[in-house]
C-alpha cells in the first residue's frame, strides 16, 4: 500500500559516486534494496520488501515515463530515464535509471533490476519542464487516457525534433 506523505519542496542529493539499487519482482514489488536507496529515501528493509516501487513515486512524475518503462520492458528491452522520487519524508531526489530483466542464475526471468546514478544539472534542466508538458497534457486527457496521451505527446515532440526517447535520454 502507498503511505500518504505530503510532498516538501527540499532535494535530498545523491553522492557522485554512489548508486542506488533495487530489485523487484515481475510485478514491481520491491524484493531488495540497498543501503544507498535506504539512507537516501529514508525508508527501513522492512518498510519497502514487498511494497510496490511507487513507495517513492513523486506527484511532479508523469504517468507517461511509467507507461514507457513498463512497456519497454515488456518488449524484453531496457529502460533508461529520468525520475524524480519521494522520500519518507516527503522530500525529493532527482535520478538516472537504468532499469533491465532480472535473471536467476538459470536464466529465468525473476523481475527487473534498477541502478540509478545522481543525474547531471543540465538534464534536469531539460527533463523538469518537459515533465510539467507532460503532466498538463495528462490532465486535459482525463484519468484514464492519461499515459497514452503524454507517452504520444512526448514521441510526437521527439520526432519534431528529429530523435527518439532513447537518443534523446542518453543525449542528455
Ligand atoms: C525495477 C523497477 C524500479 C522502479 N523504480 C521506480 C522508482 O524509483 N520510482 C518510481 O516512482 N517508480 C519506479 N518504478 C515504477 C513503479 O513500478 C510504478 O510503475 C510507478 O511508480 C508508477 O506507479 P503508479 O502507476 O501507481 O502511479 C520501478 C519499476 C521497476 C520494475
Amino acid at each position: 500500500m502507498k503511505l500518504k506523505i505530503v510532498a516538501t519542496q527540499k532535494e535530498v542529493v545523491l553522492g557522485h559516486e554512489e548508486l542506488i539499487i533495487s530489485k523487484t519482482d515481475l510485478k514491481g514489488r520491491i524484493t531488495y534494496v540497498n543501503r544507498t536507496f535506504m539512507r537516501l529515501a529514508n525508508f527501513s528493509e522492512q518498510e519497502v520488501l514487498g511494497q510496490q516501487h511507487n513507495i517513492v513515486r513523486h506527484p511532479d512524475m508523469p504517468r507517461g515515463t511509467f507507461k514507457l518503462l513498463w512497456d519497454t520492458l515488456q518488449q524484453g528491452r531496457e529502460f533508461f530515464g529520468y525520475v524524480k522520487n519521494m522520500t519518507a519524508d516527503g522530500d525529493y531526489y532527482w535520478v538516472f535509471a537504468n532499469v533491465t530483466p532480472d535473471l536467476d542464475a538459470r536464466g529465468k526471468h525473476v523481475g527487473y533490476f534498477s541502478v540509478r546514478r545522481r543525474p547531471g544539472k543540465e538534464a534536469i534542466a531539460v527533463i523538469e519542464p518537459l515533465y510539467r508538458e507532460m503532466l498538463a497534457v495528462e490532465k486535459a486527457a482525463g484519468v484514464a487516457n492519461a499515459p497514452a496521451a503524454s507517452v504520444d505527446f512526448l514521441n510526437k515532440k521527439l520526432q519534431g525534433m528529429g530523435t527518439t526517447y532513447d537518443r534523446f535520454i542518453l543525449s542528455l
